[in-house]
C-alpha cells in the first residue's frame, strides 16, 4: 500500500464515527439500481465488469481489492489466522486490523440470529456499490440486479448473457467457470426441478420480518428460500453453492441487489422491519469508497430511500392474502403445538429418502395434523438442523404422503429444502461444531392434509419423502436432524 493511501487509511481509522441510522434525508434518494436487462442496467454492467478488473489488480491488502470483498463474506479453501498471516506477514498494520475485524463476518450462515441476513447484506451490497463508484469515476453508479424471478420466461432462471462470455474484452470478468452447466447455459436453471423453484409468492405474502412459533419470518423465507436455491442452482462447492466461495462470483453481488430488492418491495407493500429489537442493534465493519473503515448498526440499513437509493421496478403485491401469522401476530393465539414427529434424523440419499411422522398426542382426528375443532389453525412442517459434510449440489424436495406406495406428485408437494447455509465452516474460533445454525425451515402444509380429506383418506400417520432435484455429489451425506408437524 502506498504511503498516500495508508496516511487515508490510518485517518480513515482514527476518525470514523459509528454511523447511526439515516445518512441522508428522504427526498435524496438518487440512485437507481437497474434490471440488467435494461439499457441502464447494461451499462451499469459494463461499468461493473470494468471496475472488477481494477479491483482484480489491487493488492490483497487494499480493503477495495476483489479478495478482500470476497473475504468479507467469507474465506474459501484457507481459514482466516492462515489468509491473515500469508497476506500480511508479521506487520501489524492498521489493514491487517480491519482485515481480523472484516473477514468472515458474512450473517447469518454460521448460527447467528438469522434476523441479520437481509440487513447485512444490504450494507454489503451498499459499501461493494461505493467502492465501485470510487474506483470507475462514474459518480452516477449503482449495482444492476439480476431478475431472476421475472416473469418473462426468456429471463425467469437465466443467467444474463454478459455474465456468460469468456472472451469478452468488457464483459469476461463476470465469467466464471465453475458454475452449474445449466447457469453457464443460458437455460433456466431450474428447469429440472419439480414445481417453480423461481416462485417467491410464499415469502412475498408473509405478515412479519421475524418468525413467530412456526411460522417462517420473512427474512428466513427469504434466505432459506430463493436465496438459498439461487446459490445452490447457479452454484458448485467451489463457486456460488456453498458459504465460503459464493462472494468471489461476480453474480452473488446481482443476486443480493435482487435480494434487496424483494425486502424493499416487500416494504412497500405492507411489511414492517421491527425497528427496537435488540437485534437491530449490533453493529457490523465495512470499507466504504476510499477503502475506510465505517461500522454501522443493522437498524440502519432498514430504509433504501435513507440510504440514499432505489430501484426501478418492484414486485407487486402479492394476490394471496398475508398468511396465517397476521393472526398470530396480532396476539390471538400464538402457541404453536406439537402433533407429530419423526422418531431420528433423516439422512437423505442418492434416490428418494421416507421417513414417518408419528403422532405425538392420544387425541386423534380425522386426519393427523388437521383438527376439525380448531378451523382457524395452520399445520406446519418443520424442520431443523439441517446439516451436510459438503455441499450435496442440489435441492432436496418435499413431499407429504398418506402411506407407503403413494406417489409424490403435485398435490403432495411440499416445498424444497437446500443446504447452502448448512455446511460446518470454522468461523475462527476453531469450533467447528458450534457454527451451525438452527437452519429453521417451515411450510405451510394446511392444503396438502385437506387434499388428503378430501379424498376421503384418514391417515394416523405421513410419510416425508426427500426427493433429490438430480444427482447429488458424493461424501455430502445431507442430514434434517428434526422433522415434526405442528399446529399453529
Ligand atoms: Cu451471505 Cu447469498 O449469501
Amino acid at each position: 500500500m502506498s504511503t498516500v493511501s495508508r496516511r487515508r487509511f490510518l485517518q480513515g481509522l482514527a476518525a470514523t464515527p459509528i454511523v447511526l441510522g439515516a445518512v441522508r434525508p428522504a427526498w435524496a434518494a438518487s440512485f437507481v439500481r437497474y434490471d440488467i436487462d435494461t439499457p441502464q442496467g447494461q451499462d451499469m454492467l459494463a461499468v461493473y465488469a470494468n471496475a472488477i478488473r481494477t479491483m482484480q489488480g489491487l493488492p490483497d491488502t487494499d480493503p477495495r481489492s476483489w479478495r478482500w470483498q470476497w473475504y468479507t463474506h467469507f474465506i474459501g479453501g484457507a481459514k482466516k489466522p492462515d489468509e491473515i498471516a500469508r497476506i500480511f506477514g508479521d506487520a501489524v498494520t492498521p489493514e491487517r486490523q480491519l482485515a481480523e475485524e472484516m473477514w468472515n463476518t458474512c450473517q447469518s450462515h454460521a448460527g447467528q440470529d438469522p434476523n441479520n441476513f437481509l440487513p447485512w447484506h444490504r450494507l454489503f451490497v451498499y459499501y461493494h456499490e461505493q467502492i465501485v463508484r470510487q474506483l470507475s469515476g462514474r459518480a452516477d453508479f449503482a449495482l444492476p440486479y439480476w431478475n431472476y424471478t421475472s416473469p418473462d420466461p426468456t429471463k425467469r432462471g437465466v443467467v444474463p448473457l454478459a455474465f456468460r462470455l469468456p472472451d469478452d474484452p468488457v464483459f469476461s470478468t463476470l465469467y466464471r467457470p465453475n458454475r452449474t452447466t445449466l447457469a453457464n447455459s443460458g437455460e433456466p436453471i431450474h428447469k429440472d426441478q419439480p414445481g417453480d423453484a423461481m416462485d417467491i409468492s410464499v415469502p412475498m405474502a408473509k405478515a412479519n420480518y421475524s418468525t413467530i412459533g412456526s411460522e417462517q419470518g420473512f427474512c428466513r423465507a427469504i434466505d432459506s428460500g430463493i436465496h438459498g436455491r439461487i446459490h445452490v442452482l447457479t452454484g458448485t462447492s467451489t463457486n456460488m453453492g456453498s458459504v465460503p466461495w459464493a462472494g468471489r462470483d461476480p453474480l452473488f453481488w446481482v443476486h443480493h441487489a435482487n435480494i434487496d430488492r424483494l425486502w424493499t418491495s416487500w416494504n412497500r407493500n405492507g411489511g414492517k422491519n421491527p425497528y427496537y429489537e435488540e437485534w437491530t442493534y449490533a453493529s457490523f465493519v465495512f470499507a466504504d469508497g476510499n477503502g475506510q473503515r465505517v461500522s454501522r448498526r443493522l437498524y440502519g440499513a432498514f430504509s433504501t430511500t435513507n440510504m440514499g437509493y432505489t430501484y426501478d421496478a418492484f414486485e407487486p403485491k402479492p394476490a394471496s392474502t398475508l398468511s396465517a401469522s397476521s393472526v398470530t401476530a396480532q396476539g390471538k393465539d400464538m402457541a404453536d403445538e406439537l402433533v407429530a414427529r419423526a422418531r431420528a434424523a433423516a439422512q437423505l440419499g442418492r434416490t428418494a429418502t421416507q421417513v414417518a411422522l408419528l403422532p405425538v398426542t392420544d387425541r386423534a382426528t380425522p386426519v393427523l395434523g388437521l383438527d376439525p375443532a380448531q378451523p382457524g389453525k395452520r399445520t406446519y412442517l418443520v424442520l431443523k438442523g439441517l446439516h451436510t459434510w459438503k455441499q450435496p449440489d442440489v435441492l432436496y424436495h418435499v413431499y407429504l404422503l398418506p402411506h407407503a406406495g403413494a406417489r409424490p406428485e403435485a398435490g403432495s408437494y411440499v416445498g424444497n429444502i437446500n443446504f447452502f447455509d448448512a455446511e460446518f465452516h470454522d468461523h475462527g474460533n476453531g469450533a467447528l461444531d458450534t457454527a451451525l445454525g438452527e437452519n429453521f425451515y417451515s411450510f405451510d402444509v394446511t392444503a396438502v392434509l385437506q387434499g388428503l380429506a378430501r379424498k376421503g383418506l384418514t391417515p394416523q400417520s405421513l410419510l416425508v419423502s426427500f426427493v433429490p432435484g438430480g444427482r447429488p455429489s458424493a461424501g455430502a451425506e445431507p442430514l434434517v436432524g428434526s422433522i415434526e408437524l405442528r399446529r399453529q
